[in-house]
C-alpha cells in the first residue's frame, strides 16, 4: 500500500506573516489527520516560518527548487545543505512553470534530482505535456522522454525517496482538471517507465502525485483512483479550509 502525498505548492504566493497564519488556521482542521502524508511547499522566504509554525505537527514542509551544487557563485540559487540546515524534507524539482519561464531542462531536471536523493531530500518531481503535445497524441512520449531524462544515472537504491507528480500543464491553474481517468492512464504509463528504469518493485512502491486544478469538490473522485498516490495543489491550497477539505477528500 502506498501512502498517499498531499501536497502544497504555494509557488510565489504568501509572506512570512501569511505562512504562520496559514498554519494558525490549519494545523487544527488536519490535527490527528494520519491517513495521507501533508507536506507544504512554499517560497524560500517562507520556509523558517513554516517550519516553526508547523514544528511538533506531523505536516512537512518543502521547497520549490533546489540547486545541484553545494554551495558556489550561482546568484539567487539555493542549496540542499542550506535546506536541510533549515530542516526542511521535501523539495518539487522540474516544475513546468520552472520549465517554461526558467529555462529548466531535463538535464538540470536530472541534476537537481540527484542532488536532493544524495543529501536525503524527498524531492517531487513534476512531469507532464502541453495542450499542444497532448492533442497530437503524443503524451505518452513526452512523458517517457522526461522520465528517461530526469531518471539518468539514478539507481533504485538511492531513488528510494522519489516521488512523481504527473502535472499536465494544460490543466495548471486553468480549471481544467484531468478526469481520474486520464491521470491514471498517464500514471500508469508513468509507472510503467519507472519499471523499465528502476524496476517493478521500485515501481509498484513508486507514489505519482497528480496536479491541475485539484479542488475539494474533484480531489475524492481523483483520489479514488489506485494509481493515483496523492496530490499536488497550487492555488487551492493557498487558503487553509480549501486545502484542509483536499487533505480530507
Ligand atoms: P493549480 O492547482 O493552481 O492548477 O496548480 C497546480 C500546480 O502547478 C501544482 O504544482
Amino acid at each position: 500500500m502506498r501512502k498517499k502525498l498531499i501536497a502544497a505548492n504555494w509557488k510565489m504566493y504568501k509572506t512570512p506573516d501569511q505562512t504562520r497564519e496559514f498554519f494558525r488556521e490549519f494545523l487544527p482542521m488536519v490535527a490527528g489527520h494520519d491517513r495521507d502524508e501533508i507536506v507544504v511547499c512554499a517560497p524560500d522566504i517562507d520556509l523558517a516560518a513554516g517550519l516553526e509554525s508547523a514544528r511538533g505537527s506531523k505536516v512537512a514542509i518543502g521547497a520549490q527548487n533546489v540547486h545541484w551544487k553545494n554551495e558556489g557563485a550561482f546568484t539567487g540559487e539555493t542549496s540542499t545543505a542550506m535546506l536541510l540546515a533549515l530542516g526542511v524534507t521535501h523539495v518539487v524539482i522540474g516544475h513546468s512553470e520552472r520549465r517554461q519561464y526558467f529555462c529548466e531542462t531535463d538535464d538540470t531536471v536530472n541534476m537537481r534530482l540527484k542532488a536532493a536523493l544524495e543529501a536525503g531530500l524527498t524531492p517531487i518531481c513534476c512531469v507532464g505535456e502541453v495542450l499542444e503535445e497532448r492533442e497530437a497524441g503524443a503524451t505518452d512520449d513526452v512523458l517517457r522522454r522526461q522520465c528517461v531524462r530526469a531518471f539518468h544515472a539514478l539507481s533504485a537504491r538511492k531513488s528510494e525517496k522519489l516521488v512523481v507528480a504527473y502535472e499536465p500543464v494544460w490543466a495548471i491553474g486553468t480549471g481544467k482538471t484531468a478526469t481520474p481517468e486520464i491521470a491514471a492512464e498517464a500514471h500508469m504509463v508513468i509507472r510503467r517507465e519507472a519499471g523499465e528504469i528502476f524496476g517493478d518493485e521500485f515501481a509498484a512502491r513508486l507514489r505519482i502525485l497528480y496536479g491541475g486544478s485539484v479542488k475539494p469538490e474533484n480531489a475524492s473522485a481523483l483520489m479514488a483512483q489506485e494509481e493515483i498516490d496523492g496530490a499536488l495543489v497550487g492555488g487551492a491550497s493557498l487558503d487553509p479550509k480549501s486545502f484542509a477539505a483536499i487533505v480530507k477528500y
